[in-house]
């Protein structure tokens, strides 16, 4: 049976995009924590190929596990351990198909990588916006089955908001042409909207039509200390006001965060002398004078005790590498129980203030990494262990126990457990706490229609 289908995939894509061995990078995840063992690697080249490998997969009742460039944070890539799945490679998806600076569009395949994107826009004089650590790998077909958030959100929305029109296979092999560029059209129901943050479980993305924007021009980059989340909250009040839409990105950091980079890349630049308990990161495409006077008023007001301005383009690249390293920097840390939360972000600070004691209290000196999208109501309320008791095997990987009162904890702020990273296989079942039965009922009933033989990542998602 297996044998059958391989025959048939290598004849629709060519036997040398049909790996069967050296499939480690497509096995495992970028944090090492889920494993699987594929049936095949396929990496078709086209729509059309990639609608064929469906079909076969269909028709010999094969699991297909979409990947993008592997950097989910969730497992959702991942195939389960049965050897029976396929794991198809978006990879080779990667040509930009029209850029339109009147529509203000660019049609994309699925499998360009998201950096090549911005490079492309700002070839155009124009800003692809979504941002993220990962950007050097990470496939816009996977942030939009992810609807990736990242550290723009705050002035350009999620994926979501940057998706015009999509192209998408479905589990029927059949090609759902989605590819609008309209800035308006209400004719019925936004299928697209279903597909964009689907984890891969409706249907394969292999292209996109994505909104552009005007560059904005050179952008300030500050990093200043406060004493705790309320001040930075107060802070990101009194930017939105004095800055406007200027106002692109804040970021929150616990000091615990900044540590961490500190020890595992040791050149990091120690932009404050002064200790703080918290910092942010913060940039605004103004000029420095004005972002300048909005931070004079802060620290007037008590808001932040102490701030940097990056004086040029390598010091804002190393503020923000300081920040894109923290993912890595954990990774060296040993494991940590990841949290990707959101709360109203009014109830950040509130949030914060009632968690860490309870985490305390149940894993005494246990080591919170708190850090995210602090604009947008994301932590990464990330949990290491503590130094003198458990190891790094004995030290739980997932949120077991620990994800409880977090999880808990985002409920009664009536948050979201995932705020930005996907359900994947990681919370699957945790997410069956959190949503309400009928939320649950109708998602299974629109999987159930898009993909009646469960055969789009299945095991993702859904409790
Ligand atoms: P993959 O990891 O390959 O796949 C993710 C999911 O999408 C899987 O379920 C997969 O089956 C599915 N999928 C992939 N491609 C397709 C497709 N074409 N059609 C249908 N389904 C598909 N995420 C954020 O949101 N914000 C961040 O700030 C952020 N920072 C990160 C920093 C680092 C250092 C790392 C390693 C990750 C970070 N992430 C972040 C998580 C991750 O980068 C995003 O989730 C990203 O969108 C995943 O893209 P990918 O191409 O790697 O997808
Ligand atoms: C980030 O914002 O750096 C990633 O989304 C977070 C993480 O590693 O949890
Ligand atoms: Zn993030």
């Amino acid at each position: 049976m297996s044998a059958a289908l391989l025959d048939e995939l290598r004849a629709a894509v060519g036997s040398s995009q049909v790996l069967t061995e050296g499939v480690e990078a497509y096995a495992v995840d970028w944090r090492g924590k889920f494993r699987g063992m594929p049936l095949a690697v396929v990496r078709p080249a086209s729509t059309a190929e990639v609608a064929q490998v469906v079909r076969l997969c269909a028709a010999h009742r094969a699991a297909i596990v979409p990947q993008g460039g592997n950097t989910s944070m969730c497992g959702g890539p991942i195939p389960d351990t049965s050897g029976t799945q396929v794991v198809l490679s978006l990879a080779r998806l990667n040509r930009i198909r029209a850029v339109d600076p009147i529509d203000n569009t660019m049609t994309v395949e699925a499998g360009c990588v998201l950096q090549q994107l911005q490079e492309a826009a700002a070839a155009m004089q124009r800003l692809f916006p979504l941002s993220l650590g990962a950007e050097g790998s990470c496939q816009i077909g996977g942030n939009i089955a992810t609807n990736a958030g990242g550290v723009n959100v705050l002035r350009y929305g999620n994926t979501r908001d940057l998706v015009l029109g999509l192209e998408v296979v479905l589990a029927s092999g059949e090609v759902l042409d989605l590819l609008r560029a309209l800035r308006k059209d209400n004719t019925g129901y936004d299928l697209k909207q279903l597909f964009i943050g689907s984890e891969g479980t409706l249907g394969i993305v292999t292209a996109a039509v994505l909104k552009l924007f005007p560059q904005p021009g050179p952008a300030t980059v500050a990093f200043a200390a406060v004493d705790d989340p309320d001040r930075a909250l107060s802070l990101l009040a009194l930017l939105r006001g004095e800055l406007g839409d200027a106002f692109t990105a804040f970021e929150l950091m616990s000091a615990a965060s900044v540590e961490m980079i500190a020890k595992y890349f040791p050149g990091t630049p120690r932009p404050l002398a002064r200790r703080s308990a918290w910092f942010v990161l913060l940039e605004a495409s103004a000029a420095p004078e004005r972002v300048e006077s909005a931070l004079a008023a802060a620290l007037a007001q008590g808001l932040i005790s102490d701030v940097a301005l990056a004086g040029s383009e390598a010091q804002a690249q190393a503020l923000w590498a300081m920040r894109d390293n923290i993912s890595e920097a954990q990774q060296h840390d040993g494991p940590n129980i990841k949290h990707d939360i959101s709360v109203p972000i009014s109830h950040v600070g509130a949030f914060i203030a009632e968690t860490l004691p309870l985490l305390e209290a149940a894993y005494p000196g246990s080591r919170p990494i708190v850090f995210g999208h602090l604009g947008d109501g994301n932590l990464h309320f990330n949990l290491s262990r503590p130094l003198d008791r458990f190891d790094d095997a004995s030290w739980p990987r997932e949120t077991g126990a620990v994800g409880r009162i977090v999880h808990d904890a985002v409920a009664r702020h009536h948050g979201s457990i995932s705020a930005e990273h996907g359900l994947g296989q990681a919370k699957r079942e945790e997410i069956a706490r959190y949503k309400s039965a009928l939320e649950l009922e109708l998602m299974r009933r629109i999987k159930g229609v898009l993909d009646p033989q469960g055969l789009m990542n299945p095991g993702k998602v859904l409790p």
